[in-house]
């Protein structure tokens, strides 16, 4: 049977679409995107950089955004009442943290960092290079909380201060606490190709996950990695995972039932999102191994994937249209790769 998808009732623009009119900047939409890195990105006035938005997947809750910072420029300074994560693509810099003026903190960053920022802490982003544009996709949960307050005053110019996310702590980037296997709490990863991660059997045979709190934030996030000659199975949720691809290449593939399969190619600085309920797997057709970062759903300590219902199922491999193992074989043997397949299964 045929699930019903969300028809969208036109009742004019939310005040998150009316925020994004305003931002006056280019808006990505569909379910893939070949190259964040070289996307075309525009003046940001807000942000004092350059930047496009994300609104993939029929993303509601949440968004996404590349920003480029020339080099040895800067962001203006930014508060707000929502929840940001970057992923740093290419270029080095500082980020500024502050509540009060006296009592700034910086920490540094490169390529394959990944860090969130505090709620409502005013912060600025620094490219410290004199010839490389520094290049970051960041994360919010801006939609959900426009929406509900609707007030874009309150939003930017709140002046409470939630000190038990951050309350200036000498050591708030050096935070590291694994809460059970596969979740981590942390404020900074240095690099997201080199971070340990844990088994993850039930995915596919030698896939790794870690699931990620991130400076106190709600909204969650993970890394994936599937190794030479290995893909993932199919299972499916709801809108608004931005997922990018931060080693290797391969591809996606993204399908609601009875509508056709979409294969997308995908290499570092590919993002793919897949649309409410829309199944979804991963294929490492390289020779080297795949990773991911994934923003989706909300963190380990704060409720990450409590309320999946049967719909949210994976598909066994065993129960997939089996001409997709074929496609996947077919792919690895025009790339050359001769590892020995792994099944999926244990
Ligand atoms: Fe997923």
């Amino acid at each position: 049977m045929k699930l019903p998808i969300r028809d969208k009732i036109d009742l004019g623009a939310t005040p998150y679409e009316a925020f994004l009119e305003k931002e006056g900047l280019p808006v990505i939409r569909g379910y893939f995107l070949e190259d964040f890195k070289t996307v075309e990105v525009k003046p940001w006035k807000r942000m004092g950089a350059l930047g496009c938005y994300l609104n993939m997947g029929e993303q509601d809750d949440t968004d996404a955004y590349v920003c480029e910072i020339p080099p040895t420029s800067q962001t203006l300074p930014q508060r707000h009442l929502f929840e940001t994560l970057v992923y740093v693509a290419t270029g080095r810099g500082a980020t500024t943290l502050w509540h009060e003026e006296n009592a700034k903190r910086t920490f540094e960053w490169g390529p394959g960092a990944i860090f969130a920022i505090p709620l409502n802490v005013s912060y600025q982003h620094f490219n410290v290079s004199k010839d490389e544009p520094v290049r970051f996709l960041g994360g919010t949960n801006l939609p959900h909380l426009i929406n509900l307050f609707h007030n874009e005053e309150f939003i930017f110019r709140n002046p409470f201060q939630f000190h038990d996310r951050y309350s200036n702590e000498p050591d708030f980037f050096k935070h590291n606490v694994q809460l059970t296997i596969r979740s981590w709490e942390t404020n900074l990863i240095p690099d997201v190709n080199t971070f340990a991660l844990d088994d993850y059997p039930m995915k596919g045979k030698g896939v790794r996950i870690m699931r990620f709190g991130l400076a106190g934030t709600t909204y969650g996030c993970h890394i994936q990695e599937i190794p030479v000659a290995s893909r993932s199975t199919f299972h499916r949720h709801g809108p608004g995972a931005i997922v990018t691809v931060t080693e290797g290449t391969g591809f996606a593939m993204v399908w609601r039932e009875d509508e056709p399969r979409q294969r997308f190619e995908i290499r570092p600085g590919s993002i793919y999102s897949p649309g409410d309920l829309m199944f979804h797997g991963h294929f490492n057709t390289g020779h080297s191994t795949m990773r991911h970062f994934a923003m989706r759903g909300r963190s380990p300590k704060y409720s990450q994937d409590r309320y999946r219902t049967p719909l949210h199922y994976m598909i066994p491999f065993d129960e997939e249209p089996p001409e997709i193992q074929q496609e996947y074989l077919e792919a690895l043997k025009k790339n050359g790769v001769t590892a020995e397949v792994n099944i999926v299964k244990e």
